[in-house]
């Protein structure tokens, strides 16, 4: 709110002291915040040494722009460092008088100034509003960029991790360092690289494949085994060789726009999850050591293409996913582990009900024998898939789960998995334009405006189309 004082005062230049002192008294009466606190709390100002990161938005009157000037002179007083400036028309009308333009300013001031700086731009213009200074993690934007997203979790990795199976075995490890290579050189838009598997390699593979596949009819959901047989008669899925990723992914391009992409080993969840929105899988290449067919304490090959793959074929489970994956960018830490979390127990440990009959769905349970049979047994507690509630819930990654979600269907958990990330807390949304393969922040009304405008074109098409057919 303006003060008389400086409403009826003349040029700024001859205020400079005073107005500066006025504020001073006003902050030494308690008299400058509403609350009666002093200012600077609860503005979200980002400390930063002896300065502050402080967002401001007010608004001034078109009267002979002398708010303007006012204001820039008591940023020029208080030394303030203007970092970004927008304005736009208005909203408001304020007493009867029409207020032309808000300003929206991103400026550093020193903090022993802050309360008076705010309550001498006060005194020059209206509605004076400060919020948080948002810092949103770096995300990618465009497909490419997920060169970017690689962080390796080495917790399970055999040159670290002592009870690997393969931390004793130098020949593995060498493997696996040259596989490494590959993944890392990796660059998206490259061709996937071809591994040439070794006969132990391919013989561990036939007895992951064959065990597994031996349970799947009668515990695997049917999109899945609807899929393996595709990818069977496709893609050279069987015991007796492993599947390239090259052709993996082109058959998930063609069936939901899929693909993969190699991954050293386990991702950070942020990584992994950003890949997700893009439609993009990060999948390790490498094959478990040969002494423990039936278990691998990282994922690998056998994971990623008999539990993964199938399902990213079905139209629904590729949008629940790419769901997950749109929710996670940008979001803050305590966002990303509920995310995970909720990936857990849907994409590796989700179950569904199929005709009355629990069926797995997870890739964490449809790699694992011992697992998928435990989990489909009446031992384990199984709960309804809800959000809000699997998302908190502490899971498990050295034995089998406390507990496991059960989805109505795919298509019932993508609709609560978008009401749960309408709640995350980012001050923006994003749309996945998969013409340019890039993410688009929403985050201004021209951009909603273009959104619209796209999404009428296609509702054009489809009258069109029902014309036709009526
Ligand atoms: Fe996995």
């Amino acid at each position: 709110m303006k003060t008389e004082s400086v409403a009826q005062s003349g040029p700024f230049g001859g205020r400079k002291q005073s107005l500066i002192e006025d504020a001073r008294k006003e902050r030494s009466s308690g008299s400058l915040s509403p609350s009666g606190g002093a200012c600077g709390e609860n503005l979200g100002v980002e400390a930063k040494d002896d300065r502050v990161i402080l967002n401001v938005v007010f608004a001034l009157s078109n009267e002979n722009n002398s708010g303007f000037f006012k204001t820039g002179k008591i940023f020029e007083t208080f030394e303030a460092k203007l970092l970004h400036i927008e304005s736009r028309p208005a909203r408001k009308v304020k007493n009867s008088t029409l207020v032309d333009l808000e300003f929206f300013m991103k400026c550093e001031v020193h903090s022993s100034d802050l309360d008076v700086f705010i309550n001498s731009l006060k005194r020059v213009a209206d509605d004076i509003r400060t919020f948080p200074d948002e810092k949103v993690p770096w995300f990618p934007r465009k497909i490419k960029e997920l060169d970017r997203c690689n962080l390796l979790i080495t917790k399970f990795d055999p040159n670290v991790d002592q009870e690997h199976p393969g931390f004793s075995d130098p020949e593995y490890r060498k493997r696996r360092a040259f596989l490494s290579e590959l993944a890392f050189s990796y660059k998206q838009g490259d061709p996937l690289p071809t591994v040439e598997y070794t006969t132990e390699e391919v013989s561990t593979w036939r007895e992951v494949y064959r065990t597994l596949r031996s349970i799947y009819p009668s515990m695997a959901c049917r999109q899945f085994l609807d899929a393996l047989q595709q990818l069977e008669r496709e893609c050279g899925y069987g015991e007796d060789r492993i599947p390239q990723l090259r052709e993996v992914s082109a058959f998930l391009k063609e069936k939901t726009g899929f693909q993969l992409r190699p991954a050293v080993g386990l991702l950070s969840a942020r990584d992994f999850l950003a890949s997700l929105a893009f439609r993009v899988f990060q999948c390790t290449q490498y094959i478990r050591h040969a002494s423990t067919p039936m278990h691998s304490p990282e994922p690998d090959c056998c994971h990623e293409l008999l539990g993964h793959v199938p399902m990213l074929a079905d139209k629904e489970f590729a949008e629940f996913s790419q769901e997950i994956g749109l929710a996670s960018l940008g979001a803050s830490d305590e966002d990303i582990e509920k995310l995970s979390t909720l990936y857990w127990f849907t994409l590796e440990f989700g179950l569904c009900k199929q005709n009355g009959a629990l069926k797995a769905y997870g890739a964490g349970l449809l790699s694992s024998y011992g697992e998928l049979v435990y989990a489909l047994s009446n031992e384990p507690e199984c709960r309804p898939f809800e959000p809000e509630e699997t998302s908190v819930q502490p899971y498990q990654d050295q034995t089998y789960q406390p507990v496991y979600f059960v989805s109505e269907s795919f298509e019932d958990a993508k609709v609560k998995m978008r009401k749960f990330s309408a709640k995350i807390n980012r001050p923006f949304s994003v749309r996945y334009d998969p013409f340019t393969c890039s993410v688009e922040v929403l985050d201004q009304p021209e951009k909603i405006q273009n959104t619209l405008s796209q999404m009428k074109e296609d509702l054009r098409v489809l009258h069109t189309a029902m014309e036709k057919l009526a």
